[in-house]
């Protein structure tokens, strides 16, 4: 029998640091045994990179944004996240869904509802029909590294030229960390909240810590 799948997201405004978190929390989980996947959204996959590069660099309206990401993602499901969860792997991806949320519906104003038919269209899993409904593919464990906006801009001032969600005011992405709240709270048991706030190994202890709760490290 395969081992089942597991799937950790990891979230948070830009600058709030969760990079480098990714890279050695899969270091951790390779050490279990497990292959791991390390992926992106948008991205993963050669046309959601495409997808990703319009949607980081051209100017669109939201309708247009979200469905890119939508597109993007759903590529990114069938070629990559489905067929390594379906092997028993462990997917860690830097950004999924609820990034659309935050960015789109919050930060942007896109309406929520509309995002989330498109997300039920997006990742539904077909196979599994359960009499309350169409299941959802969601991520088992979703880490989302919460910084002050303010503290973020500080830490990306001076770094590599912005695309256009890191040139932003400092308001957008106050309503980017509402976005992301207000999806914590429909779906609290899904999330981690990890200050990021502290220093590095704090935060990476933090990590840690949540995902060994779980009995997954
Ligand atoms: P990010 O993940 O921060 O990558 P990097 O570390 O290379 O900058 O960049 C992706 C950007 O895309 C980020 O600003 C958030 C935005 N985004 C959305 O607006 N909606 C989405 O659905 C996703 C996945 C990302």
């Amino acid at each position: 029998m395969t081992a089942q799948g597991l799937f950790i997201s990891f979230e948070g405004i830009d600058g709030a640091g969760k990079s480098t978190h990714v890279e050695a929390l899969a270091e951790r989980v390779r050490g279990t045994g497990r292959t791991v996947v390390l992926t992106r959204e948008p991205g993963g996959t050669p046309l959601a990179e495409k997808l990703r590069s319009l949607a980081l660099h051209e100017a669109m309206d939201p309708l247009t944004e979200a469905l890119l990401m939508f597109a993007a993602r759903r590529d990114h499901l069938q070629q990559v996240i489905e067929p390594a969860l379906a092997r028993g792997d462990a997917v860690l991806c830097d950004r999924f869904t609820d990034a659309t949320f935050a960015y789109q519906g919050g930060g942007r104003g896109f309406d929520w509802q509309t995002l989330s038919t498109l997300e039920r269209m997006v990742q539904s899993l077909p196979s599994v029909s359960e009499a309350s409904g169409v299941k959802l593919r969601q991520p088992d464990l979703t880490l989302w590294f919460d910084l002050p906006p303010s503290t973020a801009a500080e830490r990306l001032a001076g770094a590599r030229l912005p695309d256009r969600f890191e040139s932003q005011p400092i308001t957008f992405f106050e309503a980017v960390r509402a976005g992301y709240e207000r999806r914590m709270s429909e779906d609290p048991s899904r999330f981690a909240r990890v200050d990021a706030n502290q220093s590095r190994e704090q935060v990476w202890q933090a990590v840690c810590q949540s995902v060994h709760s779980r009995g997954w490290i």
